[in-house]
């Protein structure tokens, strides 16, 4: 940015400037609805200037027009500014609002109260250093209160203050305000937010909000701004160890290759010795680079680009460390995770999960308990429902630095997304490695997919027939397995209820036992196309994320999946094992197509229409089609990658 010359200079720089100077400090707002979260932030917008003109006006305006305050100014106006909101009643985002005192500047993250809207409170925590938990006088501490307040310690917020709202509905009655205090501080202890200031507000009246309040004489602490203003903030991460995220490699041309991120912590000098990870390559910081030229230093939340004195291999993810102190790098850790969709998080499904600039592919095995946010109690669960809170283990499909989240913000933090959808269904943090994935390691084996498939003269692949019960997967699947065998191939056929006899007899019908049952057969089906057979699976396999999973674990072009499609008429009115029937009746729960869905293939290789084609012309088809994909050539070994 260029430097203005003195003589271009304006208040509005010197201003800015001076504004530099002040501290930060970042703060969240939670309450319930109607606790007057909005209202409170109107006001201290309000009386820190921080409203324009033009703003003022329109408030005035929207007051007369659709406040409640008889026509006066109504400031949660400013703050649900949106009229789609004002229309539902809720505000449905995380709103960052900046305000600015003569002592401190702020950052205020205003997450909605709605129950639905864990998810907000989570993304407005995780960078801020206090919370501001409201409650409204008539009602005390609530569930919400309490499950804000341990979502925020989780999430590293060590101070609060508990805003008590709405004292004039309660004849500002200081009995009522110290029952409340005395309530909230026993639980704040139980979840270690240390430090807690409860304050009396009545927030329409701004009372204890800037000025200190004539109706509350008995209350001797400060005003809410006040203590915002003289909140001690710190911990300086400047002294930690440096690390940084690699969020992209910049190589705009042949003699300049950088990586560029957010210093997480720590300091980093021109010269500093830095390891790559997880690779574990050692080097040098050469340059410091940033939009303001080069720099001989930068420290923890700076934005830079670093080149390194050797040509070492650094990719978007990997994060650069301090020589003498390295991160941890593992696999399987134990995990807290907010759960934020209304679909459950289901144990064994695979989910995308996004740590520091890194995206790999997670799976919840096991979910070890859930936290009632009442009674801090730790309940056996198996699943995670919507705003659910759970210890977990987590098992990533590969090896990935990290810190505790205890120890490090950022690269201790998650975010969990659906596969299929891409929507984030949950947030979490780690606590740390499972000592078992430190001492189980990949072994080199010598006899590999390339010397079986030339041994058995074909490609080991996995062909996964899925439909509903009665479209006639077993069916089609035993003929393709004798064609194939006749036609001298090594084959195994993995039919859902035979293996359901065996490895997985424990399991039942619900999502999270089927999808359990998926992960296994998918496994075995990847042993034993990897030994080099043709492996088929006839499985029901109703969920698009588990068919996908299966799919990612064989390499591109060894997985066939075949979609047997009969509509469910036409599979009910076969109904060869009764249980349609069964299900109709009510004496058989989570029936496929009944009363458990089934998601249907969007891209399958091969679609068998079940209403068009005898069992005999769909096995020819699925025979025809593996001989095209070189599956069956006569070399196979050539075509093996
Ligand atoms: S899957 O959904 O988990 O893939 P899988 O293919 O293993 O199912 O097992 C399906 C077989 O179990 C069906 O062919 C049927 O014979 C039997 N079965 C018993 N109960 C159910 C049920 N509730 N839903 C579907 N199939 C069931």
């Amino acid at each position: 940015m260029p430097i203005p010359s003195s003589a271009a200079r304006t208040d509005f720089d010197a201003y800015l400037e001076a504004l530099g100077r002040k501290d930060l400090l970042r703060f969240i707002t939670c309450g319930s609805v109607d606790d007057g979260k909005s209202t409170l932030i109107g006001r201290l917008l309000y009386e820190s200037k921080m409203i324009y003109e033009d703003q003022l006006a329109a408030l005035a305006l929207d007051s007369k027009r659709v406040g409640t305050r008889g026509g006066e100014l109504d400031f949660a106006l400013l703050v649900d500014g949106l009229a789609a909101e004002r229309e539902q009643g809720i505000t449905i985002d995380v709103a960052y609002r900046f305000f600015s005192t003569e002592r401190r500047k702020f950052i205020v993250a205003d997450t909605p109260g709605h129950e639905q809207y864990t998810r907000n409170m989570v993304t407005g925590a995780s960078t801020a250093e206090l919370a501001v938990i409201l409650v409204d006088a008539r009602k005390g501490i609530l569930t919400q209160t309490r499950r804000h307040s341990y979502v925020a310690a989780l999430l590293g917020i060590r101070r609060a203050v508990l805003a008590v709202n709405k004292m004039d509905l309660v004849g500002y009655d200081p009995a009522v305000f110290a029952a409340i205090e005395r309530d909230y501080r026993a639980f704040a202890a139980r979840i270690g937010l240390g430090e807690v200031v409860a304050i009396p507000l009545s927030a329409v009246d701004g009372d204890n909000l800037v000025d200190r309040a004539a109706s509350m004489p008995w209350y001797r602490g400060p005003t809410l701004l006040r203590h915002l203003e003289d909140v001690e903030i710190g911990g300086d991460d400047r002294a930690a160890p440096f690390r940084m995220p690699v969020q992209w490699v910049n190589r705009p041309h042949q003699d300049f290759r950088g990586f560029a991120g957010q210093i997480a912590s720590g300091t980093v000098r021109a010269g500093d010795a830095v390891r790559v990870l997880p690779s574990g390559r050692d080097s040098r910081v050469a340059r410091i680079v940033t939009g303001d030229g080069d720099r001989d230093e930068a420290i923890a939340g700076e934005s830079v680009t670093l080149t390194l004195a050797h040509e070492v291999d650094v990719s978007r993810g990997d994060v650069l460390v301090a020589c003498g102190a390295p991160l941890e790098v593992a696999n399987q850790f134990e995990a807290t995770v907010v759960w934020m969709h209304e679909e459950p998080l289901l144990q064994g499904r695979q989910y995308l999960l996004k740590i520091g600039a890194r995206t790999v592919s997670a799976t919840v095995a096991p979910v070890k308990y859930k936290v009632n946010v009442n009674t801090l109690d730790e309940v056996p669960a198996e699943r995670l429902e919507l705003n659910d809170i759970g210890v977990c283990e987590l098992g990533f499909d590969q090896p990935v630095p990290f810190a505790p989240y205890a120890e490090n913000r950022t690269l201790g933090a998650f975010i969990l997304i659906d596969r299929l959808t891409s929507n984030t269904v949950g947030a979490g943090l780690l606590h740390f490695a499972l000592r078992r994935s430190q001492n189980i390691h990949w072994q080199a084996l010598d006899v590999d997919r390339r010397v079986r498939a030339a041994q058995k003269r074909q490609r080991g692949c996995v062909l996964w027939l899925t439909g509903l019960s009665g479209a006639g997967k077993s069916t089609i699947a035993n003929l393709v397995d004798k064609r194939l065998v006749a036609l001298g191939r090594h084959t195994y056929l993995l039919d859902g209820d035979n293996v359901r006899h065996g490895l997985n007899k424990d399991l039942g019908f619900t999502a999270q036992d089927r999808v359990e049952n998926i992960r296994r057969v998918a496994e075995v089906a990847r042993l034993m196309a990897d030994a080099g057979l043709i492996t088929l699976v006839s499985f029901i396999s109703p969920f698009r994320s588990e068919r996908r999973m299966a799919r990612d674990l064989m390499p591109p072009g060894d997985f066939f999946e075949v979609y047997v499609d009969a509509p469910l008429a036409v599979a009910e009115s076969r109904d060869p094992k009764g249980l349609y029937r069964k299900a109709r009746r009510g004496e058989l729960a989570n029936f496929t197509g009944i009363d458990s869905p089934y998601e249907q293939p969007e891209a399958p290789e091969i679609v068998i229409d079940t209403t068009a084609l005898s069992p005999a012309e769909a096995a020819e088809r699925i025979v025809a089609h593996l001989e095209q994909a070189g599956v069956l050539a006569a070399s196979p070994a050539d075509r093996t990658p």
